[in-house]
């Protein structure tokens, strides 16, 4: 009797320990749900904090007042978007690190994405993508959403960077209250600025692209700690 508690106190302690432990909790964490807005041609863009080897996401553009979530995503001007006349939606682009980096910086000459990811080839009113199984190595993975529109947009995303976990349920947003009645002329038309920059041509990645790289940086420490051990022995052996 008295051996049980002592073991489900142990079983407790041990999984209360885990829950603590930083990297595990931020974790945890990396999962983020909100409603987002971008101006026309320009990009919004969020990353995962931790390496990792998973992105599950859902986007949705939707049409409301409310003001966008706070602290969710950044918002750039980045590289011109290419126009889809005629098709409604917004752009979504999966990447890591380096590729978001290059995507939203204006005088990058190319940038790479996982196109299995994205809805990148031609605007979405909805896009869902998952990586599963997941990459062979981590990193940091990102997901950019632009707007080839010429007006605002705005849109609900649910991501989750964490293996195993789903991207919590989108946010429901009220939707836009219109007035048919009286249809108020725009007086301030948005001014087109021309000296938006050329769209770079846009590379895709294949999957194993990436986890190629990652897995001979795996080996090249691997290699580096034998390395090390052989040249102690050495000094000890040399020392006796
Ligand atoms: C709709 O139009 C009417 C008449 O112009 C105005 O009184 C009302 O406030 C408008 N409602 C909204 C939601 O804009
Ligand atoms: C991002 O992906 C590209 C293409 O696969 C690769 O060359 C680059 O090293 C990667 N960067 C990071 C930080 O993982």
């Amino acid at each position: 009797m008295k051996n049980n508690y002592l073991v489900i106190i142990f079983v407790l302690t041990f999984f209360l320990t885990l829950q603590n432990i930083p990297t595990l909790k931020a974790q945890q964490y990396d999962i983020y749900t909100g409603l987002g807005a971008v101006p026309s041609s320009q990009t919004w863009y969020i990353c995962s904090k931790q390496e990792t080897n998973y992105i599950n996401y859902v986007m949705k553009v939707v049409d409301t007042d409310q003001l966008p979530t706070q602290n969710f995503g950044t918002n750039v001007q980045g590289n011109h978007p290419l126009q889809y006349p005629g098709i409604l939606g917004l752009l979504t682009y999966a990447t890591n690190f380096t590729g978001i980096q290059l995507f939203i910086d204006p005088q990058a000459k190319f940038s790479i994405y996982w196109s299995d990811l994205s809805c990148f080839d031609f605007p979405a009113l909805e896009c869902n993508r998952e990586k599963n199984p997941p990459f062979d190595a981590k990193t940091i993975i990102c997901l950019g959403v632009s707007n080839p529109q010429d007006t605002d947009q705005k849109f609900v995303l649910s991501i989750s960077f964490v293996y195993g976990i789903p991207p919590p349920p989108l946010l429901t947003v009220p939707p836009k209250q219109t007035n048919t009645s009286s249809i108020v002329p725009s007086t301030s038309n948005p001014t087109p600025t021309n000296d938006v920059p050329d769209n770079p041509p846009y590379f895709y990645a294949t999957n194993n692209g990436l986890s190629i790289i990652m897995s001979n940086i795996n080996n090249i420490g691997l290699l580096l700690i034998i390395f090390v051990i052989l040249l102690s022995t050495i000094f000890i052996l040399n020392n006796n």
